[in-house]
């Protein structure tokens, strides 16, 4: 006979270098937990569908759609969101770039665009323009156009903004 499947598990993360021991119902979506249960608010919700990347955290560096995965399967990870880029208040060089180019209007998307241009520029220090519509194309901005996004991350790689 078929097991029942669990109601809830108990799981253990890392996010932005704090642990965090949890019991967690076996469907609640990454995202619900760190908003919900962790009051970790800056991760947003745009579509809930994996279309828009408002949701974006990093998963032992790699950025996910946290709508896209159950909380259980960050069991054993490391996750960064937009809380961990100014944990004392001080700016990234990225974030600051993103102010000096104007780079948002209503903000919303900020978050997933940050968290995604991040994980792009740890692993390549000096992106071109392709590089970064490229990494970028899971987040969609209603209100930008995406050039001044797109800049302010090209620009950070040139170390000509946010420094
Ligand atoms: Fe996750 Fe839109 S809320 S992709
Ligand atoms: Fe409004 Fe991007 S700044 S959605």
């Amino acid at each position: 006979m078929a097991s029942e499947p669990r109601a809830s598990r108990a799981i253990e993360v890392e996010i932005n270098g704090e642990r965090y021991e949890r019991e967690v119902p076996a469907r609640r979506l990454l995202v619900h937990f760190l908003r919900d249960d962790l009051d970790l608010t800056g991760t947003h919700i745009g579509c809930d569908t994996g279309n828009c990347g408002a949701c974006t955290v990093l998963l032992d560096g790699d950025p996910v759609k946290s709508c896209m995965l159950l909380a259980v399967q960050a069991d054993g990870a490391s996750l960064r969101t937009i809380e961990g880029l100014a944990p004392n208040g001080e700016l990234t060089p990225l974030q600051r770039s993103f102010n000096e180019h104007h780079a948002l209007q209503c903000g919303y998307c900020t978050p997933g665009m940050l968290m995604s241009a991040t994980a792009l520029l740890e692993r390549t220090s000096s992106p071109s323009e392709e590089d970064v519509r490229y990494a970028l194309q899971g987040n969609i901005c209603r209100c930008t156009g995406y050039v001044n996004i797109v800049e302010a991350v090209v620009a950070v790689g040139e170390g000509t903004s946010g420094g």
